[in-house]
């Protein structure tokens, strides 16, 4: 059961599609605080809280303090309190086990348990929100319920759930393929290439550089011959440039965000200066999504929305203002406490909240600061493309991701997890987001590969590929300046071979868990507690996943090591996939157990009376043989089963039952 609550007057965000009425009486669980603009919670010491979609920490949030507050910050680590994404629903499970979404586009902080270790604070910046609470049989059927009433996911092209490859640094028509080259000639799958920056003319959206992409179209052409699509970035900040059509039509129609005094709002972003769109405007939005056809129609088939935060480098005003303040340090002794004040000027600049206090939306007739409906941007830049699509190729699926986002967004892209870099730890943070981004209908999701900051290493990137192969967005990306990061670049390229060729293995299995997630609101990967309610083992585990209803991931996350300890609620079959093409099984009974797994191995466990579909292996999704599947089976009693969803990856009759079959086995042979 959904009710909703409201305080003050809402600004719609268009996350629920069809809200529920009002309730009149007060709201359940919390007490609430209208001066303080706090809702609280005291929680059961056993109580867990679950969700908040991209953030950081663990699976269970209990014990830190969360922000919905979408930042452009490089830095995921512990000490932070965001990420790029503002998904504020979360579960509570314990003695009392019910949801919440606060649908407040502005900051709003999630206190679980961090100033009291038994409170759970929500407090909003402004005291305008609608508050849905959801009760239900258990906290699957609750965030299946919220799941539908947000609306089902975005669903993606078939040849998006290949591997794909990217680089910030890819400079030239040459420099993708020679890419493409060493894939192909080592063997190794592959169907995407992805375009940053370094594609357009001088940063500007919707451009490019005719030097180094001479002829687009034929390029882009000559690439689809090759199976492999180009998916090109999009930023959210437009050049500011004398003759630029971009620019001087957002000018002239006045579609950019404007400063108190009806000046247009001009940010430094990657071309220096630059305008955003006003994305919360309808006819703005509109027309910034009618500029992806630029791309469109020279045969580009996905995207991916970057610094939509909007991440600010600096402002005009701001920088002026700093630059006259470092005047009046000339010739002072900078002291420990004037140094720092001078270093913070500087450091301050990029993304100060300031800023974001000195633009306005102009949502269709109400002018709101930007503050206010902060967290709102990044999903508005996406629904623009994703509208656009509609419009411009209704009967194709675009690829589309974005990195900033708002629940909601989910029903027009999905969203990857930023820029993480090349730690250990950034990949175990892979694996913890998972289920919670599906608990918020982000279903099409993956983080960087190998990790975009910092170096990695060939050890990382094979262990990161091995739990990757499992997440619909599957790609390798990394930043300017770091260690090239392509498979090819190391050593053991039989090793990742094997690997990535296994996700090409998957896929009818993967995509098959996908369109059911996505159709039915259900999560695709979740934690073990959500299955095994009942067993006080299964509620601790932080490091394992579930995927759909027939496998349990347990990947390995740790520099040097050749096994780990795994859980098993229950007995399971262990597959082990290894890299001279065999594959090994093992009936493995319920409890804690350590198990091997070498640099190469691919280790997953399944569920008693489960199959699961297996292709030969491709190159490419083009060439996966869908009509001629092996079956992966665990019988333990009298059949398994498994209800296979097929379509042809392209068309959008989603719904049309002969999609579905049920395929079945009574023995193991
Ligand atoms: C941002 C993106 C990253 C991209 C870079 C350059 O940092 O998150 O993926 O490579 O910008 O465009």
């Amino acid at each position: 059961m959904i009710s909703r609550y409201t305080y003050g007057s809402c600004i719609e965000t268009g996350a629920v599609p069809e809200k529920p009425e009002i309730e009149a009486g007060a709201l359940p669980f919390f007490v609430v605080d209208e001066e303080q603009m706090t809702l609280t919670y005291r929680m059961a010491e056993h109580d867990r809280v679950y969700g908040l979609g991209e953030n950081l920490r663990g699976i269970n949030k209990r014990g830190w303090i969360y922000e919905s507050k979408c930042t452009d910050d490089p830095n995921h680590m512990e000490e932070k309190r965001s990420l790029y994404a503002a998904h504020n629903f979360f579960v509570v499970d314990g003695s009392e086990t019910f949801g919440v979404f606060v649908d407040y586009p502005g900051i709003v902080s999630f206190d679980i348990g961090y100033t009291k270790m038994e409170e759970l604070k929500i407090q909003a910046s402004d005291w305008n929100l609608d508050v849905y609470v959801i009760t239900g049989m258990d906290v699957k059927d609750i965030v299946k319920q919220f799941r539908k009433m947000i609306g089902r996911s975005y669903i993606p092209p078939l040849w998006a759930f290949g591997y794909g490859q990217s680089r910030w640094g890819y400079r030239s028509e040459d420099d993708v393929r020679e890419v493409v080259k060493a894939y192909r000639d080592l063997q190794i799958p592959l169907d995407s290439v992805y375009l940053d920056i370094d594609y357009m003319e001088r940063y500007k959206d919707f451009t490019l550089n005719q030097e180094t992409f001479p002829d687009f179209p034929d390029f882009v052409e000559e690439m689809k011959k090759e199976n492999i699509h180009l998916v090109p970035i999009i930023d959210a900040g437009v050049k500011e440039e004398k003759g630029y059509p971009v620019y001087e039509e957002g000018i002239e129609k006045g579609y950019f965000c404007k400063k108190e005094d009806g000046t247009p709002f001009v940010a430094a972003v990657w071309p220096g200066r630059a305008l955003f769109p006003d994305m919360l405007n309808t006819e703005a939005r509109n027309w910034f999504g009618d500029q992806y056809r630029f791309l469109l129609d020279q045969g580009i088939e996905g995207f991916w929305n970057d610094m939509n935060e909007p991440s600010i480098f600096y402002t005009e005003d701001s920088l002026k203002a700093v630059m006259e303040k470092i005047d009046t340090y000339k010739g002072k002794n900078l002291d420990l406490d004037s140094f720092s004040e001078f270093q913070g000027l500087v450091g301050g600049l990029s993304n100060n909240p300031e800023d974001y206090k000195a633009f306005y939306h102009d949502m269709d007739g109400v002018r709101v600061r930007h503050d206010r409906v902060h967290n709102l941007f990044g999903y508005n830049m996406t629904k623009a493309a994703g509208e656009a699509f509609e419009r411009l190729e209704p009967d194709k699926r675009i690829l589309m991701f974005s990195r900033s986002s708002y629940i909601g967004m989910h029903r027009y892209g999905g969203i990857w997890q930023g820029d993480n870099k090349s730690w250990w730890s950034h990949l175990l943070l892979n694996i913890k987001m998972m289920p919670s981004l599906n608990m918020c209908g982000f279903l099409y999701t993956g983080a960087d590969l190998g990790g975009f900051g910092a170096d990695t290493t060939e050890e990382l990137l094979m262990r990161w590929l091995e739990f990757g192969i499992f997440t619909p967005l599957m790609r390798n990306h990394s930043a300017a300046g770091t260690r090239e990061q392509e498979v090819y670049r190391f050593g053991n390229t039989a090793g990742f071979r094997h690997v990535i060729g296994l996700r090409y293995r998957l896929i009818p299995y993967l995509y098959s868990e996908y369109m059911k997630a996505a159709l039915r609101g259900e999560m695709m990967f979740r934690p073990l507690a959500f299955d095994y309610p009942d067993d006080k083992y299964a509620a601790q585990v932080e490091d394992q996943l579930l995927l759909g209803n027939e496998l349990m991931l347990a990947p390995v996350y740790e520099q040097n090591a050749r096994g780990r300890y795994v859980y098993l609620p229950e007995t399971m079959k262990m597959v082990r996939f290894k890299e001279d093409g065999t594959m090994e099984t093992e009936i493995r009974p319920a409890g804690h157990q350590y198990i091997d797994v070498e640099l190469t191995d691919v280790v997953f466990f399944m569920r008693p009376d489960t199959l699961i579909p297996l292709a030969k292996p491709a190159q490419c999704t083009q060439d996966i043989d869908f009509e001629h599947l092996e079956l992966l089976k665990f019988v333990q009693n009298e059949m398994a089963s498994y209800e296979y969803y097929h379509d042809d990856g392209y068309s959008k009759d989603y719904e049309n039952p002969e999609h579905l079959s049920l395929l079945f086995s009574t023995t193991e042979e």
